[in-house]
């Protein structure tokens, strides 16, 4: 019988849940106290943490300055497999060492990355978008930590900003949409009770992004048909946004179904749902009309901070 170790390397002694749940005591009790250490935008010292960075939605020119600056100095670069544009992976770090994390659990992954950085390699780890959302990166921070590891987070431009910027909007629109929905269906994660597309939807000044669910996407319009949403309610899908091969299909919840499955996707896009993706019925903003018109009394007004940019 083959040794699995033999093939996949050293596997963690420790279980990363253990790790998960020591956080989660230590964050009950006491503030955090790295949360300090470092700002957003910092670049860390190459090799005093391992940063999980946001690669961003595909473009290698979306990746920020600081997440491209760590990335070329490593010798490790862990990614989200085919979620991370290979362009980037050739463009920034081609003389790295490039894993695919894909298929790995935590008991693989953690080793791997700890085993580098106590190394003296510089590692970093990529995830798509912006680790931040349905990134799993926290697990993987717990678990490199609790074995001794720092990390920090260097954040990216979500998939659903990069949808934004393809459909020239906003996603929220002066008298259209003053909530975003980041959101996913239900399936193997998430139960049905926890699925609150159609809340969102039914809020009507919402505009729900959702994630990891182009494989759903008939089973989710069927069940917003169900609940009785209305059927003309726009759905716009943005397919593999800011890469070569970007698609954009603009329907209803009553035809999206349809038009998705004929183009074949199944993964890998974003759906949004609402007035905003197709920009119609705004209104203008305060900013640019009665409150940049209030002359000297403008700069003691007290709502001066709040107004949209
Ligand atoms: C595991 S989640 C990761 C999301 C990522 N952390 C982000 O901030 O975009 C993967 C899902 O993000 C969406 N996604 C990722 N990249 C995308 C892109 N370039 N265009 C459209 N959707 C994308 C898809 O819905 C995909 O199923």
């Amino acid at each position: 019988m083959t040794d699995p170790q033999a093939e996949t390397g050293p596997r963690s002694e420790t279980d990363p849940q253990d790790a998960i749940d020591a956080a989660a005591d230590a964050a009950g009790t006491d503030r955090d106290l790295r949360i300090h250490e470092r700002t957003a935008g910092e670049v860390p010292d190459p090799g005093d943490a391992i940063p999980f960075i946001g690669a961003g939605p595909g473009d290698p020119g979306l990746l920020t300055v600081t997440g491209r600056e760590l990335v070329e100095a490593a010798d490790l670069v862990v990614h989200a497999g085919s979620l991370v544009n290979s362009e980037l992976l050739e463009a920034y770090c081609a003389d790295a060492e490039r894993v695919s994390s894909v298929g790995k659990d935590l008991e693989e992954l953690i080793p791997l990355m700890r085993d580098a950085h106590e190394a003296g390699r510089n590692v970093v780890r990529l995830h798509s978008g912006d680790p931040a959302i349905y990134g799993a990166a926290l697990e993987q921070m717990d678990a490199l930590e609790h074995e001794g590891v720092p990390t920090t987070i260097v954040p990216g431009v979500t998939s659903a900003f990069a949808a934004s910027a393809t459909l020239r909007t906003q996603l929220t629109l002066n008298g259209v949409a003053n909530h975003v929905a980041f959101t996913r269906p239900q399936g193997t994660t998430l139960d049905p009770e926890d699925d609150h597309i159609g809340e969102f939807v039914g809020m009507g000044d919402v505009t729900t992004c959702i994630y990891l669910g182009t494989h759903a996407i008939p089973e989710t319009m069927d069940r917003l048909l169900e609940d009785g949403h209305d059927p003309e309610t726009p759905v716009t899908v943005v397919y593999h946004a800011s890469w070569p091969d970007e698609d954009v299909i603009e329907a209803t919840i009553a035809t999206i179904g349809e038009a998705v499955t004929d183009a074949g996707y199944r993964a890998s896009a974003l759906v949004v749902i609402g007035d905003a993706a197709r920009k119609t019925g705004y209104e203008r903003s305060y900013l640019y009309g009665d409150w940049a018109n209030r002359g000297s009394a403008a700069t003691d007004g007290t709502d001066a901070g709040e107004a949209d940019d």
